[in-house]
């Protein structure tokens, strides 16, 4: 079951500098970084609310690390700006493959994401222009 908007993904070119946007507009502050080499990004996790269980709702700040990375694809058509909207499910695993079996586009095998999260992705055609990540936390299994 989806329960919450997990996080927003935003990608942007310079991350130090958009984390330094980000505290200074909002007063949001970097709790996790992590660079995954697999997928070429830089990120950081802002937590926007207090809670440690796993069900806190994050900004998800994204650069790129090589030029050929998904996320600098994404700045060099569109710039910075949002890039997908996470849902957080409490399992990711059966959300995914009752999706693919109803014929929806997405990956059915969630794979390692941020913070020991499990995720993957619904592609934007079955999801109205919305490229929309399904992510289980840690805490949640
Ligand atoms: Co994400």
């Amino acid at each position: 079951m989806i329960t919450r908007i997990d996080h927003v993904g935003i990608a942007c070119f310079d991350l130090d500098e958009t984390i330094r946007l980000y505290k200074e507009l909002y007063g949001f502050s970097v709790c996790h970084r992590e660079i995954n080499d697999s997928q070429g990004v830089d990120e950081a996790m802002l937590r926007i609310n207090g809670t440690d269980d796993g069900k806190a709702s994050y900004v998800q700040l994204l650069a790129a690390t090589r030029p050929d990375s998904p996320i600098a694809k994404f700045l060099d058509k569109r710039g910075e700006g949002i890039h997908h909207i996470a849902f957080g499910c409490d399992d990711v695993e059966f959300e995914a493959q009752a999706m693919a079996g109803r014929g929806v586009t997405v990956w059915p095998f969630p794979q390692p994401a941020s913070m020991g999260s499990r995720a993957t992705f619904v592609h934007p055609k079955s999801s109205g222009g919305v490229l929309v990540e399904l992510v289980t936390s840690k805490q949640e299994g």
